[in-house]
């Protein structure tokens, strides 16, 4: 057994997978051979989630079946509703909220009796919970703001029904091709830590729904999917003080502190999917008559670039321009992590399945540095 230390199991291999490949020495990613700038392009969100979770994309006819299953599943019971209602009621935070409500669904679950290693059912179970997470999270922003939420409407794509059940308005074609890529490029990124958590849950055969409620946790963290709230509250920050973009990255450097939605544990250059939102928020910003988050981001890029920043492979992730996308779309602050954590669960539910085709209970090691030979002093005598 090596006895070698990998803090943060950095580039340690725990599993084969054929999801999701990143060359992070070249900003490449591919879902199961696809270019992300093809299947962000060229695919919808359906027919990403029927690749990753069968292995091929789908012909029509496999595709309009798959979103026939999936809009019919969106629905959630009342009392996950009623509980929603008391959560938005209490304040609670969005992924706090989501968390909770997508434990609850499995009460609801019709398949509960299946076996752990059934994994067709595993899978229909997978589809409940994906299709079900945007009716949570819309019903939760619009009880949070004195509404009653939105019935789901079967005839919209994943991505069209979401936008209308938050906003209570159809999306027009723009906002819905945006957010459906959006849910592309965060629906599957290797063994990231969301993702290894869920799989980590998943190789003790629990069930999906513990794997998804922990990965949403794992996410809910500011160095990982925290980080999109992150880059928005620092641009407000800059737009109310301001102050100028590049004054505040220098003083965020002299002070040592990180700068949201830059670097990555894999990528070495710039994030791809950070270059496919960029080229969206140029559109979105000339659409919308508005490029304040454009130019600041311009600035604190091109300011970092200079101080040789991304020479040492702090470039821009993903979440330093999925923020101002989401703003440009009136989505509000505190439900990007939880829309990251929609798009990813296709991931996590992916790669649990694959993990569990071929299950090991995962179970690493720690070198153990306590004290040894430890005397034991009775209660009354300590
Ligand atoms: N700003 C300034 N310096 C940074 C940043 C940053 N955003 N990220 C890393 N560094 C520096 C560190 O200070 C460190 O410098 P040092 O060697 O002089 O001490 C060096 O780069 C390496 O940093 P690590 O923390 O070892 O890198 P790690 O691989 O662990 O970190 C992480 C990756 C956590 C994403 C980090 O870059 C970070 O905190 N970024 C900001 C938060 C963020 O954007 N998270 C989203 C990640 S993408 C996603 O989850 C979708």
């Amino acid at each position: 057994m090596s006895s070698e230390l990998k803090r943060g199991l950095e580039g340690v291999l725990v599993a084969e997978s054929e999801l999701s490949y990143i060359d992070g020495s070249v900003g490449k990613l591919v879902y199961r051979g696809y270019t992300i700038e093809d299947l962000a392009q060229e695919a919808s969100y359906e027919e990403v989630l029927y690749l990753l979770w069968h292995g091929e994309l789908p012909t029509r006819e496999e595709l309009a079946e798959f979103e026939a299953r999936l809009a019919e599943e969106r629905r959630v019971d009342d009392d996950i509703l009623e509980t929603i209602e008391t959560l938005a009621a209490a304040d609670e935070d969005p992924m706090a909220a989501l968390r909770t409500a997508v434990s609850m669904l499995s009460a609801y679950e019709p398949e509960s009796e299946a076996e752990p290693d059934d994994l067709d059912a595993t899978l229909r179970k997978g589809r409940r919970i994906t299709a079900k997470i945007p009716t949570i999270l819309a019903a939760f922003d619009r009880f949070r703001q004195g509404n009653e939420p939105i019935e789901p409407d079967e005839t919209l794509g994943y991505a069209g029904n979401f936008l209308y059940m938050l906003t209570g308005v159809e999306p027009d074609a723009v906002a819905e091709e945006t957010f459906d890529m959006a849910l592309t490029l965060h629906a599957d990124h290797g063994l990231n830590a969301s993702t290894f958590t869920a799989m980590v849950i998943g190789s003790t055969m629990a069930d999906i729904y513990s794997a998804v409620t922990g990965g949403i946790g794992a996410l809910s963290g500011p160095l990982h999917g925290g980080a999109n709230e992150d880059v928005m509250r620092t641009l407000q920050e800059i737009e109310d003080s301001s102050k100028d973009p590049v004054e505040w990255a220098r003083d965020a450097r002299e002070e040592g502190r990180r700068i949201p939605g830059f670097g990555h544990r894999v990528y070495e250059v710039k994030d791809p999917r950070a270059t496919i939102l960029e080229e969206k928020l140029h559109d979105l910003s000339e659409s919308n008559g508005d490029d304040t988050w454009l130019e600041y981001t311009t600035a604190i890029e091109g300011y970092l670039e200079e101080e040789g920043l991304t020479e040492k492979g702090i470039a821009p992730n993903v979440d330093f321009y999925s923020g101002s996308v989401y703003d440009h779309l009136g989505i509000p602050m505190d439900m990007f992590t939880p829309i990251f954590a929609m798009a990813r669960a296709g991931g996590w539910i992916a790669h649990v399945l694959e993990y569990q085709d071929e299950n090991r209970l995962i179970r690493p090691r720690a070198r153990y540095t306590g004290p040894e030979d430890a005397e034991f002093v009775p209660i009354d005598e300590r």
